[in-house]
Formats: C-alpha cells, sequence, structure tokens
C-alpha cells in the first residue's frame, strides 16, 4: 500500500518516516520529492485545517486512488497573540530559513516586553482514502518559547521550544521525544489507529 504525503519538509518528512516503520512498516511513504512535476498549490486559507485541506485536495486530484495525507502545523505564541500560528513557515518572509524565523520570534518577544511565553504547536491532518473520503487528526503540544536556542537536532522552532514538565528544548530532547510526544506524533497516531483497522 502507499500513502502520499503532501509535503516537502524534510523535517516532516523524517518524523513520518520513523513513525510509520514502526507502526505499519508495510506502507510505502511517498512525498512530493517523488512528485518532480507537481506543483503546490498556495496555502490561502485561515486556519490549519483549511491548509491541510487545500494540500491534500491538490494532491488528491493528482493521486485519486491512493491515500493521501496533508497536514499543516505551526506555533502559537500567548504573548504575540498566537503569531506565528498558520504563518510559523514565512513568519520572516516568504523564503525565510528555520533561523531567521526563530530569530524573528525571540524579536519579536522581546519587541513586546511579554512575559507571557506560553506557546503550543499545533498539528492539523487532513487524510482521503482511495474511495475519497475525508478524515481529520489533531494533535497539540504544550510549553514556552526559551529565551534563548539551544539543541542542534529537529527544525523549525524546536530549538526555542521548551514542552510542559521538561528543562530543554526540543532541539535538545531529540527525536526520541518527538516521535512520542509531539502534536504531528499524536496526529499520526490517531491516523496509524484509524489505518491499522481499515487493512
Ligand atoms: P507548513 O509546512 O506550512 O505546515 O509549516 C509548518 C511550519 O511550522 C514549519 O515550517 C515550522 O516553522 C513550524 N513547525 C511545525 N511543526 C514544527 C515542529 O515540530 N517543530 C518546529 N517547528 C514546527
Amino acid at each position: 500500500m502507499e500513502l502520499w504525503i503532501a509535503t516537502s519538509n524534510r523535517g516532516k518528512l523524517n518524523e513520518f518516516k520513523l513513525l510509520f516503520e514502526k507502526e505499519l512498516p508495510q506502507i510505502k511513504i511517498l512525498s512530493l520529492a517523488d512528485f518532480p512535476t507537481y506543483s503546490s498549490p498556495p496555502e490561502n486559507g485561515q486556519s490549519f485545517l483549511d491548509n491541510a485541506r487545500i494540500k491534500a485536495r491538490s494532491l488528491k486530484a493528482m493521486k485519486p486512488n491512493t491515500w493521501v495525507m496533508a497536514e499543516d502545523s505551526g506555533l502559537e505564541v500567548e504573548g504575540l497573540g498566537n503569531l506565528p500560528g498558520i504563518h510559523s513557515a514565512r513568519y520572516a518572509g516568504p523564503k525565510a530559513a528555520d533561523s531567521e524565523n526563530v530569530a524573528k520570534l525571540l524579536k519579536m518577544i522581546q519587541i513586546r516586553s511579554s512575559a507571557n511565553r506560553a506557546a503550543q504547536f499545533q498539528c492539523c491532518m487532513v487524510v482521503f482514502n482511495p474511495q475519497g473520503e475525508e478524515m481529520i487528526f489533531n494533535g497539540v503540544l504544550k510549553g514556552q518559547i526559551a529565551k534563548t536556542t539551544a539543541g542542534q537536532h529537529g527544525f523549525g522552532y524546536d530549538p526555542v521550544f521548551i514542552p510542559e514538565n521538561e528543562t530543554k528544548t526540543l532541539a535538545e530532547l531529540g527525536m526520541g521525544y518527538k516521535n512520542k510526544h509531539s502534536h504531528r506524533a499524536s496526529a499520526t497516531a490517531k491516523f496509524i489507529e484509524k489505518l491499522k483497522a481499515s487493512l
């Protein structure tokens, strides 16, 4: 069985591959890296669900007879009015590197002199089965934003995100931690449970 994932984010893809390999090794994971002629649609929705749906529907139109999954995720910081939210990937500009997004985040918290560093990662996943039925799975990881970056693992805002009940950032805690506790791991676990029941 094939599962097409509508992402070209290598950090996300590595996480998905590890999660599926462990639970459903018979599934072949394919991504936009395996579909070089595919052109991604603009992510112009107003919510994580809108954007996940846009990505899933667009890929499903090209791969109609197989399982297709898209995920939209991001970081919400209370002291910044829940920004960057759906703008997480492009917070510092359209082609911003992870390090630039992180630098902007720390700067904005400093400018706002906000003491409220409470934050959460959100993940919204939209799946289409080969029959075209839509399923939605969500995951959340709560924590806070660190004052400075720390750690080498992961991607995105991992170097400044300290999960609840931890003292280290996700980038220090590493993949083992993320694959058990992250927003993406929770949403994926729900999807895998559903998949197992349908295979
Ligand atoms: P998307 O690919 O449009 O869903 O953008 C997701 C963005 O949210 C990423 O580029 C990261 O900036 C951020 N993000 C989502 N999940 C994570 C995570 O697990 N760790 C760190 N940053 C994340």
